[in-house]
């Protein structure tokens, strides 16, 4: 990397809002441009391209072949500060064999923290309860509002990487009755987990409670939809961290609806940001959060760190601390 002080490595951090913590390590070696509107949109960050050695791209915009082109001959390195890597046309950086990092390890936590928010969240009835003081219906009684246990039931969790085998880390302490997991394939952790492999019809047949933490793909997409709903139990309480289009959401609007399945907690949905008047903010068996799986303050300082080293190491022709593995 250039040392001259007049001719430092150029990086575009999408987002002025990046954290610190990441910046400075930037800072020591580069110079950095941000777009001037938070958030920018995708053509101001488009035109900040041309000229710059790196970039750290911070938010869910398309980050494909156009980006690429628009930056070289100059643009060596890019980073996301992200797990999940849906909105990266991957196999256009795998034909250009291009420096691609991203943030998973960092934030499997926080976002399995999340998860297991949202899972006591909608299985007792927090939003439901809510709406009740706030329409002076609080009535009680031993049969009011009762929701489900977790002790003693069967967790599935579909999508076994860091974040599922965080899930299912944070729920040793709940004394559930089993924890079955679906995928490509049985992992090793599985066994320590004391989590078994299974179809992802016996998943969904058998859990009291569905996790998603899988990858949104084309063979992701829409894999909870009307007839795996169906499959569920009427009890079965459905989370989501990962990606909202891998649930078909209306369908999802109809199951919470009709009783197909008991309730659900998403931090994802479709679209985002999700429109004030959605159907889904309509449902009082519905734990809705704004995508704040990694949103904590120590999460996102590790994600900009981590992001800036992988940048910084793209560029200098090294190998980065998180690549993505193309
Ligand atoms: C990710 O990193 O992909 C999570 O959705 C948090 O933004």
């Amino acid at each position: 990397m250039a040392s001259d002080k007049n001719c430092r490595p150029k990086i575009l951090v999408t987002n002025k809002e990046t954290p610190e913590e990441g910046l400075k390590i930037l800072r020591e070696k580069c110079d950095i441009i941000f777009p001037e509107s938070v958030p920018a949109t995708r053509d101001e960050i488009l035109k900040l391209i041309p000229g710059v050695d790196g970039i750290l791209w911070v938010g869910h915009y398309a980050l494909n072949g156009e980006v690429l082109d628009t930056g070289m001959p100059t643009l060596k390195s890019i980073s996301t500060m992200s797990a999940g890597m849906d909105y990266v046309d991957i196999a256009e950086f795998k034909r250009r064999n291009f420096p691609l990092g991203f943030t998973p390890s960092v934030l499997s936590d926080a976002v399995a923290d999340e998860a297991i928010g949202l899972m006591i969240a909608a299985g007792r009835r927090f939003h439901e309860g809510r709406l009740k003081i706030d329409r002076s219906e609080w009535s009680g009684g031993p049969q009011w509002m009762l929701g489900q246990d977790i002790k003693a039931k069967t967790i599935g969790i579909i999508g076994f990487g860091e974040i599922g085998q965080t899930i299912a880390k944070r729920l040793s302490g709940f004394n559930v009755k089993r924890i079955l997991y679906s995928g490509r394939k049985p992992k090793p952790e599985g066994d320590k987990l004391r989590a078994k492999f299974v179809p992802q019809s016996e998943l969904l047949r058998e859990s009291d409670y569905v996790f998603i933490s899988i990858p949104l793909n084309n063979s992701t997409r829409h894999l909870i939809n009307e007839t795996t709903l169906k499959e569920m139990k009427r009890s079965a309480v459905l989370i989501n961290v990962a990606r909202g289009e891998i649930v078909d959401q209306d369908a999802l609007v109809a199951a919470l609806k009709n009783g197909t399945i008991f309730a659900a907690g998403l931090d994802v949905m479709t679209p985002e940001p999700l429109p004030a008047d959605s159907q889904l903010l309509k449902l009082p068996n519905a734990v809705i959060v704004p995508h704040l799986g990694s949103a904590t303050r120590r999460t996102r300082d590790d994600m900009a760190v981590l992001a800036a080293f992988n940048v910084l190491a793209g560029i200098e022709g090294s190998p980065m601390m998180s690549p993505y593995p193309y």
